[in-house]
């Protein structure tokens, strides 16, 4: 089962993963991190950048979780620029290792089996950092998502598109289409961290944790995954079932077991 976290509010959120970002690349310089993008994984970032004086961070290497289709890289909301402005530049990291899915119409075939085949010449990615949508996605994996996938085009769901449009001037705006590394993608990170916020992500994070391990609620695959810390705020805490074993297991962890 995962290890559940629950947090006073999303800024401790940022410094119990952020120390766990540290540790690793204390141990590892060329650490290979995913990165999400979207407003949960903010607080860590945010963390980050106050913990990273004085560290090399010069190797380490990321791969992000998704991309959209068709949208320009020097778009403010392609993921590319978002990574950029959130990640790389703050961080100081090379920007040459930091990889986003390749959304161009023009080589939108292969991107998929390209990303796939990066992510396999870097030796896998250490640190997964997941958010989860709405809809109980992880990346842009949509309900109905094989767990067997790997990174592939999807198509969006209404929901969804919803959820985005307040980054972009209008839902119609938001493009149909995206990138997303595959649930089977993300199954092979080493270490999963699944952040959740606020009570609009409590059903998603019930269904992933508690619920039934189903293709419909795609964070679910969680489940299958031996290494997962799923952190979340009191509100999207509200609907978990064994929510005070979570606190207790967790106040009691023996200390030499770390995250
Ligand atoms: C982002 C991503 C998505 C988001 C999810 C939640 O790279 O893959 O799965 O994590 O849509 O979005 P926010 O964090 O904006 O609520």
């Amino acid at each position: 089962m995962a290890e559940i976290v629950i947090v006073a509010s999303p800024a401790a959120a940022g410094v119990l993963v952020a120390s766990e970002i540290v540790r690793l690349i204390e141990s590892r310089p060329d650490a290979v991190l995913g990165l999400a993008t979207g407003s949960t994984p903010l607080p860590v970032y945010e963390a980050l950048r106050a913990r990273i004086g004085g560290l090399d961070v010069s190797h380490v290497r990321g791969f992000a979780l998704d991309e959209y289709v068709g949208i320009d890289p020097s778009h403010p909301q392609s993921y590319r620029s978002v990574i950029t402005k959130e990640v790389v530049e703050p961080l100081g990291l090379d920007p040459d290792l930091i990889h986003t899915p390749n959304g161009a119409f023009a080589t939108i075939e292969h991107a998929g089996e390209d990303y796939e085949r990066a992510i396999a010449e870097a030796g896998g990615i250490d640190l997964q950092i997941l958010g989860i949508g709405t809809s109980g996605h992880i990346g842009f994996n949509e309900p109905g998502s094989s767990f067997g996938s790997r990174t592939r085009v999807k198509t969006l769901i209404e929901q969804t598109r919803k959820d985005n449009a307040r980054f972009f001037d209008s839902i119609d705006d938001v493009p149909m289409h995206c990138i997303t590394q595959g649930l089977g993608t993300i199954l092979k990170a080493r270490h999963l961290f699944l952040l959740a916020f606020g009570e609009g992500k409590a059903a998603a994070v019930a269904g992933a944790v508690e619920g039934p391990v189903t293709s419909s609620l795609p964070g679910s695959a969680i489940q299958l995954h031996p290494h997962v810390t799923v952190v979340v705020d009191e509100a999207a805490a509200s609907q978990l079932q064994y929510a005070d074993y979570y606190r207790y297991a967790f106040a009691n962890k023996p200390a030499w077991q770390g995250l």
